[in-house]
């Protein structure tokens, strides 16, 4: 039940119009969630769970991109549109596992799951930040 829930609003996230928060422009929402992340990897480093739950919630619930940029997504991202999505769903699933680990007091869980959110960010960079950085410059 509450996985699907997580899928549907997730899965609109930044695709589509069914998240929970509000516009922004993409580029400062990622840069945000490097500001998370930097705050994220500081609590793990310092071993203050607090602040890496903070942080993962804070990257579980970034705003999503204006109706504009969304659109061109749509539009311009063809056959790719659902591992884009899925790779925006991969990131929020796993900043809520972090935080859940953070929230129980388990450093060893948080850290592996810290480094898996590394990974889920990474590997939507890798596969579509060109592309749509080439969509938002039209
Ligand atoms: C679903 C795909 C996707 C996911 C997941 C994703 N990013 Fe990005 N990210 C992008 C795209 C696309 C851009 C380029 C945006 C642009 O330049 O308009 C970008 C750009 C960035 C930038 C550079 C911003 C700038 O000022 O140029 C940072 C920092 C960043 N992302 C951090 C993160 C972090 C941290 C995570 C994980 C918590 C993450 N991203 C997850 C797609 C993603």
């Amino acid at each position: 039940m509450r996985s699907r829930l997580f899928t549907i609003l997730v899965v609109g996230a930044l695709a589509t119009g069914a998240g929970p928060a509000m516009a922004a422009d993409l580029k400062s929402i990622m840069a945000q969630l490097g500001r998370d992340m930097r705050q994220v990897s500081d609590g793990i480093l310092l071993g203050d769970l607090e602040q890496v739950a903070q942080g993962a919630q804070a990257v579980a619930d970034h705003p999503r991109p204006s109706i504009g940029q969304r659109w061109r997504i749509l539009q311009g991202m063809g056959d790719e549109l659902e591992g884009f999505r899925q790779a925006d769903a991969l990131v929020h699933d796993k900043a809520v596992e972090l935080g859940e680990a953070a929230h129980a007091g388990d450093r060893k869980q948080a850290l592996r799951r810290y480094f898996g959110l590394v990974e889920a960010c990474i590997a939507c960079h890798d596969k579509y930040r060109e592309p749509v950085r080439e969509l938002m410059r039209d």
